[in-house]
């Protein structure tokens, strides 16, 4: 069974992106030391212009093959033209909206989205899917998540976009590990309590 992974950057409070989602703000965090790792350790989490700009767009995946993302998460490379963000990943956008895929290697899921997630991780392989985010789709997808990593940024926003758009409901999870950064980044890792 393959692991679904929501992979997210988040405030200390739990944002993960201002009220309209932007999280432009916790990007002065990825310094040296912080992209050292990023690039030793989850290399296909940088989408493939940031991996061209740093000149690392020939690493290979580490943890995952797959990328799932909602249409409105989508939409921010879709608006600079760009219709493959994450080439070096098989990648699924989940939109009732959008009635054909703007690239031939995007896929849209429009329906049945924890079935068609369901059939992914019950696929052979040694590597997991990444859920990009953001809230709403890491909402629909909550009870299907296997693992959290947590990048939490020493910020606080007192207000945002939550890391889940769903309603109240109590998952428990197990941490598994973290990691501190001379930044005061946090990086934390929890499994699903099953
Ligand atoms: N901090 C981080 O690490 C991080 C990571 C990723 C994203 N973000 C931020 O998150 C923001 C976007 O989050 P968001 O919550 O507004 O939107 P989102 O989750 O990215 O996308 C929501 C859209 O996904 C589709 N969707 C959701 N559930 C679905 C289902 N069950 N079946 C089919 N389609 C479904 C719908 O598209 P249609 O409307 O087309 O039907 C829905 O409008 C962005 O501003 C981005 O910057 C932050």
């Amino acid at each position: 069974m393959r692991k679904l992974t929501y992979f997210i950057a988040c405030s200390i409070d739990g944002f993960i992106g201002d009220p309209g989602g932007d999280a432009s703000s916790m990007i002065p965090f990825v310094d040296e030391e912080f992209l050292a790792f990023l690039k030793a350790e989850h290399p296909e989490t940088i989408w493939t212009q940031g991996r061209r700009a740093i000149g690392i767009d020939d690493l290979e995946n580490k943890r995952f093959d797959t990328i799932i993302q909602g249409r409105a998460s989508y939409d921010i490379a879709l608006k600079d033209g760009i219709t493959r963000p994450y080439a070096h990943l098989r990648e699924y956008v989940a939109s009732t909206t959008l009635k054909e895929s703007p690239d031939p290697n995007v896929e849209i899921i429009a329906d049945d989205l924890v079935g068609k997630v369901r059939e992914l991780k019950a696929e052979e392989g040694e590597f997991g899917i990444y859920l990009c985010g953001g809230s709403r789709i890491a909402g629909a997808l909550l009870d299907e998540i296997d693992e959290l990593v947590i990048k939490t940024y020493p910020l606080v926003y007192g207000t945002g976009m939550p890391m889940f758009g769903s309603g109240f409901a109590i998952s428990e999870f197990t941490l598994e590990s973290v990691r501190a950064f001379g930044n005061g980044v946090l990086v934390r890792t929890y499994g699903r309590k099953r």
